[in-house]
């Protein structure tokens, strides 16, 4: 049994937590598309793709925030060289711009010490950054997913209703496996895939495709493992200039068909 006290604080943390969700929804309303990228298993290149599509459509003018939520292994800071950057508070949090981006993870507070975060804290955690965190207008929100479908996962798809899921996976059956539970998950909850990108592709093979048509779901293209693109990190010049980022640019082209979007 648990004590009438601290009975009484759960009750406190659950109103608090009601407000702050009503607030989270205030805070994405004028973002057109929210887009999540997400995947079976980590190691995919979610990171990688989440910074490579914001950037490809932040050059194409439109309006894009990145949202790291990898709160445990966050690293697009270090793929997009993020270092001297800070929040502005104003009422809330204004995301800075980071090449053209707006662009928020936990790293400008927790630098580069770990966040061992478990269950609730780890939710506290989620809700809080997305309920402080302020985007504005925008066309795109990306966000950087925890992989498969964790606490964390569940956590931000309860959240952001509105998420449309674009999946990363390997070749690998060992990746699809995992796929095909998370496209599974999405399905029964009714929410949108925009579809499939196969990366580090290092030979022929139409499995995910073929795969991916037999669930229904669109495979968007293939990106081949990229030996330039490590050397690339952290220098955003170098890796827009990486075959691995001219691929994703391409199939931006194919993105923004499904969702039905003008190419601008
Ligand atoms: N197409 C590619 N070619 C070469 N290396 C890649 C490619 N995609 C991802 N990587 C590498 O694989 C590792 C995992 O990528 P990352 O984006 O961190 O995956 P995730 O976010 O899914 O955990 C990184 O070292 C990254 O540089
Ligand atoms: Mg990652």
């Amino acid at each position: 049994m648990k004590s009438s006290s601290k009975w009484g604080n759960d009750v406190v943390n659950d109103k608090l937590k009601d407000v702050r969700l009503s607030v989270i929804d205030e805070r994405i309303r004028d973002v057109k598309n929210v887009i999540a990228v997400s995947s079976g298993k980590g190691g995919v290149g979610k990171s990688l793709v989440a910074s490579a599509l914001s950037l490809s459509l932040a050059r194409r003018g439109y309006g894009v925030g990145l949202f790291d939520l990898d709160l445990t292994s966050p690293s697009t800071h270090i793929i997009l060289d993020v270092k001297d950057a800070q929040p502005i508070e104003d009422r809330g949090i204004v995301p800075p711009k980071i090449h053209g981006i707006s662009y928020m993870s936990i790293t400008y507070y927790s630098r580069d010490k770990p966040t061992p975060l478990r269950g609730r804290d780890f939710s506290n955690a989620l809700i809080e950054l997305m309920a402080i965190t302020r985007w504005g207008t925008l066309d795109f929100l990306i966000i950087d997913m925890p992989p498969g479908i964790s606490d964390a996962t569940l956590d931000i798809i309860g959240l952001i209703k509105r998420s449309k899921f674009l999946i990363i996976t390997t070749p690998s059956k060992l990746a699809f496996e995992t796929v095909k539970k998370l496209i599974k998950l999405l399905s029964d909850l009714h929410i949108e895939i925009i579809g499939i990108i196969e990366n580090m592709k290092i030979k022929e093979s139409d499995f995910i495709k073929v795969n991916a048509d037999k669930l229904g779901v669109k495979y968007l293209g293939e990106v081949n493992f990229d030996e330039n693109l490590e050397d690339a990190l952290g220098d955003v010049d170098k890796f827009s200039n990486t075959e691995f980022f001219k691929r994703i640019d391409g199939i931006v082209e194919e993105l923004l068909k499904a969702l039905a979007f003008e190419a601008q």
